[in-house]
This record gives C-alpha cells, structure tokens and sequence, in this order.
C-alpha cells in the first residue's frame, strides 16, 4: 500500500513534525554529513521492522544507531575506555563505533549480535532531529537495499517515494560516502568498513595501530565469514556491468578508449568514469566526471550521484578509473570495487604491453 511522501525544508515545524512521526513508531528520510538515513526509534522494534521492509533491506544486516548527546550511550550499551579518545577526537562526526549492546536495544537493531553500532552525526538537520525527538534512531542509508547510498534528497525519493511519509531535504551530503565502521570490541581495533574518517586518523588518535578487514578490497571467500554482515552483499551496484581499470595513468586511459570502442562497436551502450584531467582525452567515450586525481575527497562526494546517473541515462557497461588508496581513497575503491563485483583489469595486459 502507497503512502504520499513529502520532501520538505527542515525549518522548525517540519522537525517538529518529523519528530511526532518517529515517536509514533514511524519513518523518516533525513541528511547526514555523510548520506541520507532512513531513521525509525531504536528502542521500538515493530518501528525498525518497518525499515527493513521499506528498504528491501535482509534481516541479517544491523543497522546504526544515531545519538546526538553522549549522555544516551549509558542506556544503550557499555563503553570500552579506548571508546573515549576516540569519541573526543571525531564525534560528532562520520565515524561508526561498536560497543557492547544492552537489553533496551531490540536484537533486530543489531540483527542479533552483541554489539550495536552507534555514530553521533555531525549534519545540523540530525542533530536537530535527534535532539527534538531525543531518542536514539536506527538509520541505515535511505537507499533500496543494493543501490548506491543517496547523497541528495532526490535519490531518497526515487528510492522510497510512497513508502515512507517524509524526507528531510538537506541538499547535498558533505562527505558522500558513509561514515567509517570501527569494531573496538574484538583485540585490535579493526576498520569494518572505510569511510570519512580515515585509518591513518584513526591511529593517529590512538596512538597505535588500526587493522583493516580483510574483505574491504576483494570479495568474501565461500565460507568466509563477515565481521560487518553488509560486506557479503552486492552493494553500490548501478544496473549496468561496471570495470574498474588500474595501471599508468597513460595506459588506464589508453584502455578505457579501448573499451569503450569495443562495447560501442558492439552495439552496447557504454560510458568512462574518470578525473577531471582526462575528461578532454576521452570526450568521445561519454566520460563521466570523478573529480581531481589530486582531491579523492571531491571524488567522494561525487561517487553515489556519478553511479546513480548511470541508470538514469540507462548504460550497459562503464570503465572506470581506479583511485589511491590512501585517506578517503581507501573508502571510494572500497564502494568501487563492489560497484564492480570486483572486476579489475590490468590496462597493460588489455593492451597488449
Ligand atoms: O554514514 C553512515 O554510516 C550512514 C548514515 C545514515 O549514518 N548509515 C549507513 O548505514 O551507512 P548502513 O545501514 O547503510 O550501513 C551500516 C553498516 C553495514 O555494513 C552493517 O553491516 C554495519 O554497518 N554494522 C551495523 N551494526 C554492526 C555490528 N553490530 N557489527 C558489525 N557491523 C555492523
Ligand atoms: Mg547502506
């Protein structure tokens, strides 16, 4: 059944409004520095049952729960002491901590782990609405599970048009790539999954070392099992079949015409995605913009609309340029290469070098 959805300026009505609406038990759409979330009361499990239904979303994967004051933390959880610098040194901010879950947050929240995810948003629009409502809001992305996370309130509505009741519209997310995951329950302090704030912040605040999972940059073996259980699905990816090409920077372009002519050749509709300084060498292959190679985090804040307009405009294959690894970097070839199901060419191969 069809509900009408508003997308509405969060002026002080409309929070008042959206407030009423999750202590209700309702949802609603609303910005973050990093990405839209699709928030619903963490401490109400029918009201989060309903934000799997209106995502698609598998019972399997925990959502985060969203604070705006540290003083809610006592009553949802434990908090490690390495919790604290942490939380001093990027809260409020894009940065995700696991920390030992207590009673009052239902199972579904954490879809049955231990640990509940917890992040303190940075966006004014959340913090805000979490201070009028002042309850702890579960809020994944407020994309259709598998989808590109929505940076804009635009794609919350192509996704969730007619089944939720209201979208906060907070223009464009700062970061626009979801925020870093940080498991500090389990020994070492391990990245689950790469975002705003990067691993060399994070040990820079620790004072020691901060190890990555190991299925950031490749896929989950069979049988391997997931730290963070949204790593195991195919996640970020447009309908079209993406291909991410690393090499020489000469090379890398060299191959993607390559590609791109085969595929048009073949009657495919096809496209490149590449840096702002190849937008002219390959203006005839319908290049899609990524932003400076010398600003990853521009190429961040771009991605999820890049990906998106991919669909839009209805492609049936894209090659892309491969991105740093270092600081956000880490975070785009993370999103990438799921786009990708991990398909990455050698350019010097493809090109016979
Ligand atoms: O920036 C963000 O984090 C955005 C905004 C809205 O805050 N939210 C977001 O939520 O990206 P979502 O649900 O799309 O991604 C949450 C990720 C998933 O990969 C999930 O598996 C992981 O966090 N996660 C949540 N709880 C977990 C837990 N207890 N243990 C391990 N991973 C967990
Ligand atoms: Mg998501």
């Amino acid at each position: 059944m069809l509900m009408k959805t508003e997308l509405l300026k969060p002026d002080k009505e409309t929070l008042v409004k959206a407030s009423n609406i999750l202590k209700q038990g309702g949802l609603v759409a609303f910005p973050t520095e990093t990405v839209y979330g699709l928030g619903a009361n963490a401490l109400d499990k029918d009201a989060v049952l309903e934000i799997f239904k209106a995502k698609n979303r598998p019972a399997d994967n925990p959502l985060i729960v969203h604070i705006w004051s540290r003083d809610q933390l006592p009553s949802i959880c434990e908090i490690p002491p390495e919790a604290c610098s942490l939380m001093d040194a990027f809260w409020p901010g894009p940065l995700t901590l696991l920390f030992p879950k207590k009673e009052s947050i239902p199972s579904v929240v954490t879809a049955g782990l231990d640990t509940v995810a917890v992040r303190m948003p940075s966006h004014p629009v959340a913090q805000q609405l979490l201070k009028e409502c002042s309850l702890p809001v579960a809020a994944p992305s407020a994309n259709t599970s598998g989808r590109p996370s929505p940076t804009e309130a635009s794609h919350v509505l192509e996704d969730m048009n007619g089944r939720i009741p209201l979208i906060l519209d907070g223009g464009s997310c700062d970061v626009g790539v979801e925020s870093t995951v940080l498991d500090i329950c389990h020994g070492l302090p391990c990245i689950l999954r790469p975002g705003g704030i990067t691993r060399e912040m994070l040990e820079n605040a620790l004072n020691g070392p901060v190890s990555l999972a190991a299925s950031i940059l490749r896929p989950l073996q069979p049988g391997e099992k997931a730290l963070s259980p949204g790593m195991r699905y195919r996640h970020y990816a447009p309908r079209g079949t993406v291909t991410l090409v690393e090499g020489s920077e000469q090379n890398v372009v060299a191959a993607l015409k390559k590609l791109y002519l085969a595929d048009t050749t073949a009657g495919k509709k096809s496209c490149v995605m590449c840096f702002t300084e190849h937008l002219d060498i390959l203006r005839d292959c319908r290049p899609r913009d990524l932003g400076s190679c010398h600003d990853p985090a521009q190429t961040a804040h771009r991605l999820f609309n890049t990906l998106r307009s991919l669909d839009d405009d209805g492609m049936e294959t894209v090659y892309s340029e491969s991105v740093s690894l270092e600081g956000i970097g880490l975070a785009v070839m993370n999103r990438l290469g799921r786009a990708a199901s991990f398909r990455i060419l050698e350019a010097d191969r493809l090109l016979g070098i």
